[in-house]
């Protein structure tokens, strides 16, 4: 299959180039930048040297459906609207890391982003595919969920009956894109430690649409944290009024090839550089605590939507996907 890749130059866009350049079924026939056109890739991420080691072009959706069978989406918020539907009226399937596609109400485009959305006409072609929970993608327009509402509807989808779960997560400063700025500059975060959007985090939105779906929404407060690592997002869930919880997890994540359960808290440097998801659950008198750990460029991006690709296709779903971290 001929893929292309918009936004090739940033974080998830260089991860997923990582990963396609390796992938037995896959060529990578276009990679997309803006700013960065007519250079190689490696002059900008030097890592991806002898990997599609090709020139970056700013391509329109004309050219894109020459050359490509389908095409990933990694760019800023807002912008995936615009590719995605020129794409999409050439016929090309398209797989955004985005969130312009993920959420189905435009209403709750605006609670969570602040802004209606870009492409209204699109939002119920676009299937929102976090594999674990919602199967194999069937379609042509594939939302891939947000780093952590990966981890927050892993942590919540077995225990959705529950009264209410308090969550805290720590995510690394990759999560912020490529871009440095003063709040999320990772000099600034490495000697530092700091809550951000407390119970408004704009995933909030695609977990609790996707709780829906499944039948059972609790109360949610979670608050995120900027951590002083590179990657990686760990989150904590104190949930209520539920028992039984680990073979619940168990059961949910049983035929799961990258979601692991585990008895006790987690490391989340074992997940870092994979595609996995670890699931930690340790049950006391005085509650339920639920660890999750993720790559948040990986399960929580350009692995998972590697994942979708693989399943759309029919492939193996972990074809081309790192299962096995460095340590440290
Ligand atoms: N970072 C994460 O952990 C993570 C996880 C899941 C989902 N996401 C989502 O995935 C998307 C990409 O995230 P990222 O962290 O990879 O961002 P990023 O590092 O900032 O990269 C985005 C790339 O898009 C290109 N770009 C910027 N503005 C553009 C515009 N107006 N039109 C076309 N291209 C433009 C830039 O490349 P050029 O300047 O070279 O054109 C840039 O390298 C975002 O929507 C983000 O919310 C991020």
């Amino acid at each position: 299959v001929r893929v292309g890749v918009l936004g090739a130059t940033g974080f998830l866009g260089g991860e997923l180039v990582r990963l396609l350049a390796e992938h037995p079924e896959v060529e990578i026939t276009a990679m997309g930048s803006r700013s960065n056109a007519g250079k190689r890739l490696s002059q900008v991420r030097p890592n991806l040297v002898g990997a599609a080691d090709g020139p970056l072009e700013d391509l329109d959706a004309a050219a894109l459906a020459d050359r490509c069978d389908l095409v990933f989406l990694a760019l800023p918020h807002g912008t995936s609207a615009l590719a995605g539907s020129a794409l999409r009226a050439h016929g090309v399937p398209v797989i955004d890391l985005g969130s312009d596609f993920r959420l189905k109400a435009p209403a709750d485009h605006v609670r969570y982003y602040g802004r209606t959305p870009g492409a209204p006409e699109l939002l119920d072609e676009a299937v929102y595919s976090l594999p674990e929970l919602t199967g194999a993608p069937v379609g042509d327009l594939i939302a891939n969920p947000g780093c952590f509402a990966t981890a927050l509807a892993l942590t919540l989808a077995p225990v959705a009956d529950a009264d209410r779960v308090l969550v805290s997560g720590i995510t690394g400063s990759s999560g912020s894109g490529i871009a440095p700025s003063a709040g999320v500059h990772h000099s600034l975060r490495r000697t530092d430690f700091k809550a951000y959007k407390p119970l408004r985090h704009q995933h909030l939105g695609e977990v609790r649409q996707l709780l829906a779906s499944r039948g059972a929404v609790p109360s949610i407060a979670f608050v995120p944290h900027s951590a002083p690592v590179a990657r990686g997002i760990h989150v904590t869930a104190f949930v209520e009024g539920v028992s039984g919880v680990i073979d619940r997890y168990r059961q949910a994540y049983a035929n799961s090839a990258l979601v692991s359960v585990t008895d006790g808290p987690l490391r989340m440097g074992a997940v870092v550089g994979t595609c996995r998801a670890e699931i930690g659950v340790v049950e006391g008198d005085d509650g339920v605590v639920v660890f999750c750990a993720i790559d948040n460029l990986l399960k929580g991006g350009s692995g998972q939507a590697v994942q979708n690709l693989n399943l759309r296709q029919g492939w193996p779903e972990t074809l081309g996907l790192p299962l096995i971290g460095g340590w440290p």
